[in-house]
């Protein structure tokens, strides 16, 4: 019988989302942890230790050692695209976390170098793994919902002010590249696009309301779909003591109305009910930004094995990852300008 492959990971950043990678690459049977390079490289050398893994000084470091396949880069979100390009260019498939960069400018460079090498590109997505939002996607692929009218997704998150002064780099331009929409609400964008398909116009706003930040921390957007049906963003991390978030997609044969990781309303004209549900689901960090469960990462990391193995795309891309980023980027830009902002952009 063949050998199962097992794939060498390399970690870059030893923070809160790295010692989640670190927890999904134990689960996985074909994958195992090489290394991992952090700053300061103390941080990397501790976190290394703690799981018999080797410590780097430098990413260029990491990426000379060939029993490293795959890289999941979970450092601040204004180096990914640098990153994923070293990573592409040593042919290292990319695991990067949300989001792809905080330009376009990053997200298509990091993208051609993956189709360049001819490595994997996956952005993190984990809610597009979650059982109740798969099950809802499915349901409007198959007509369940009729005619999608309206798709919203609300964060209503709390962060103490802690959150923002302890790091050097949240909440500022240069590496969040904006606040509680870019990285907070990306994943509602995400799972409104998704359900809703592709946004053609938004209108927003993006306020800093509570926290002494440079970038806002709520905002609040109009979306109207290519399809036509119309929808709302909204994102805080203002919001005390930390609600629940929800996305809702209401059409004119029956809703469904997803609150953190349950479905709390599933009604359809003809009485049908939601399907059983099966699998662990994400849950949602409302006041504690890790208090989510690692099995929508685990879930997305195996789709990433899964795709080099059968050499396809995994499902979340670079292409999706710049879309969602693309959204954000139009509500920071209505924001700005007043106007209503029509995509894509150019
Ligand atoms: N998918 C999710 O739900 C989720 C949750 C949390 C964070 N994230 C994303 O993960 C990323 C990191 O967030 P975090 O909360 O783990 O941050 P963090 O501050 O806890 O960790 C960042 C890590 O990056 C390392 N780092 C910084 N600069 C570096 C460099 N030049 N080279 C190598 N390492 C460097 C730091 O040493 C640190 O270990 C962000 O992009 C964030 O948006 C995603």
């Amino acid at each position: 019988m063949a050998q199962e492959r097992v794939f060498g990971f390399g970690l870059i950043g030893a923070g809160a989302i790295s010692t989640m990678h670190a927890t999904v690459i134990e689960c996985l049977p074909d994958a195992r942890l090489v290394g991992v390079t952090a700053l300061p490289y103390e941080a990397a050398l501790e976190f290394a230790q703690a799981r018999g893994a080797r410590a780097y000084r430098t990413v260029d470091e990491l990426l000379t050692d060939p029993e490293i396949d795959v890289v999941a880069i979970g450092t601040p979100s204004g180096l990914h695209p640098d990153q994923a390009v070293v990573c592409a260019r040593a042919g290292k498939h990319v695991l990067c976390e949300k989001p792809l960069a905080i330009t376009l400018e990053g997200a298509d460079r990091a993208i051609h170098a993956a189709e360049e090498a001819g490595v994997k590109l996956a952005v993190v997505s984990q809610r597009r793994f979650d059982p109740p939002c798969v099950a809802v996607h499915r349901a409007i692929e198959e007509g369940v919902f009729g005619r999608i009218v309206l798709v919203n997704g609300i964060v209503r998150y709390f962060r103490e002010p802690s959150y923002y002064t302890n790091s050097n780099w949240r909440g500022t331009w240069a590496l969040d590249g904006g606040g509680a929409l870019i990285n907070q609400g990306i994943h509602m964008v995400d799972m409104v696009r998704w359900f809703g398909g592709d946004i053609s116009t938004v209108s927003g706003f993006a306020r800093t309301l509570s926290h002494s930040i440079e970038v806002e921390d709520t905002a609040s957007a109009t979306l109207e779909f290519a399809s036509g049906a119309l929808g709302v963003i909204q994102s805080t991390t203002a919001a005390a003591p930390g609600l629940y978030l929800t996305v809702e997609v209401l059409g004119d044969r029956g809703s469904a109305v997803i609150q953190d990781s349950e479905v709390v309303y599933w009604n359809t004209l003809d009485g049908g009910g939601p399907p059983e549900l099966e699998g662990p689901k994400t849950g949602s960090g409302t006041r504690d930004p890790m208090a989510f469960s690692h099995t929508g990462h685990l879930s997305q990391f195996r789709d990433l094995l899964d795709a080099i193995i059968e050499d396809r795309p995994p499902r979340v891309d670079g292409w999706e990852g710049r879309k969602t980023l693309e959204v954000v980027l139009a509500v920071y830009e209505s924001s700005r300008t007043g106007a209503p902002v029509r995509l894509p952009l150019s």
